[in-house]
């Protein structure tokens, strides 16, 4: 039995608190829907910034309604210390999810993505030291690796951050750091690489790759391809992330606290790769799809050229053990879309 078997059979027997901040956004929605399958009780904060209700809809529609008479929901922003706090109380386990995603969105308005990447988090964290948490988990980013030229990434060797967004990411993890020297607070930082998977908004500006691209080929739209195509990702099944966060809330390793890891498959997929297992898999589904050639246009400012994780560290100290790779995950995430883009 795997680690994270054993943990979610702990965990049914003995359900814990969870805050959950995002909660109404992609992961953090995949998070709240876990956590309530295993009976925990499960406080969800958000503002809907860039997160939608519907998610916590579905979310309601896929658990009992005993499981889900064990979440709560708080209209609020991490922006406000004392909400921050009061959200924290009573809480055991903190997982951290809610910030401005996307590399553009934070070229185009730093001081957006800073006030609630930074002192949204430092709200967090204040608040979650100030309640006595257990533990605070939180979503870094496969960012702040920035310029560093290693291949794969491991954690110890990162670059000067690319891009606002990166910067935001990268203090997180100072803070977090800084935390457990001066107040013996405990956290661990999950530095996600390309997340993907059901809920992942493929709307806007600032949509990820694959629910962008995902959605475009149901619409019989032309899908863009940044740069040469050569650009190579880690995606990664958000399930994988859930587990990550699960067993990073709950390691009783001491040497796995005040740790960041990097949480990914350890495979490296290609944009050009990505766009063909995309549309293979769709018209395998539904082959009434045509055929489509993509468009290339320039590279993109702030976007980092390769990207590849080395995940030993989360396997070792957490016992990480992802359970689906690009394809397995793929294959969800499109039923998903399938059922989901109108
Ligand atoms: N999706 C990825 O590939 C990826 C990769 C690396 C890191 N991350 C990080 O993972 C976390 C979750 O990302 P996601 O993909 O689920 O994005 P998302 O946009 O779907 O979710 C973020 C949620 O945070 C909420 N939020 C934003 N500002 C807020 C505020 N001021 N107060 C309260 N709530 C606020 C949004 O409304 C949204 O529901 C983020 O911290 C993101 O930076 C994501």
């Amino acid at each position: 039995m795997s680690q994270y078997d054993q943990l979610q059979q702990t965990l049914r027997a003995a359900p814990k608190s969870w805050l959950v901040t995002g909660a109404a956004g992609f992961i953090g929605s995949d998070l709240v829907e876990t956590l309530l399958r295993l009976e925990q009780r499960v406080v969800g904060f958000d503002n809907f910034a860039t997160g939608h209700k519907k998610n916590l809809d579905q979310v309601q529609q896929l658990v009992t309604p005993k499981q889900w008479a064990n979440f709560r929901f708080v209209d609020g922003d991490i922006r406000d210390a004392a909400a921050c706090r009061k959200a924290c109380d009573g809480i055991d386990y903190v997982l951290h999810q809610a910030a401005l995603g996307s590399v553009p969105r934070s070229m185009t308005d730093p001081i957006a993505s800073h006030e609630t990447n930074v002192t949204g988090f430092i709200n967090m964290l204040v608040g979650a030291r100030d309640q006595k948490a257990k533990r605070f988990v939180y979503a870094s980013s496969s960012a702040i690796y920035g310029d560093h030229p290693g291949l794969p990434k491991v954690e110890d060797k990162i670059g000067s951050p690319l891009s606002p967004y990166a910067a935001t990411k990268l203090i997180n993890e100072v803070y977090a750091n800084t935390f457990a020297t001066a107040y013996c607070f405990g956290s661990i930082g999950l530095r996600y690489f390309n997340v993907f998977g059901p809920r992942q908004d493929p709307d806007g500006a600032y949509a990820a790759v694959i629910p962008k691209w995902i959605a475009a080929l149901i619409k019989q739209e032309q899908v863009t391809i940044n740069g040469d195509g050569e650009t190579s990702r880690d995606f990664c099944f958000v399930d994988n992330v859930v587990q990550a966060n699960l067993l990073a809330a709950t390691t009783t390793n001491p040497a796995a606290v005040n740790q960041a890891y990097n949480i990914a498959i350890g495979e490296r997929t290609t944009l050009n790769e990505l766009f063909n297992l995309l549309q293979d898999n769709l018209r395998r589904l539904n082959p009434k799809l045509p055929l489509q050639k993509p468009k290339y246009q320039d590279f993109r400012a702030g976007d980092v050229r390769h990207s590849l994780a080395d995940i030993g560290k989360a396997q070792k100290l957490l016992g990480y053990a992802p359970k689906y790779r690009i394809a397995d995950g793929i294959n969800i995430a499109l039923d998903w879309y399938l059922k989901n883009v109108v």
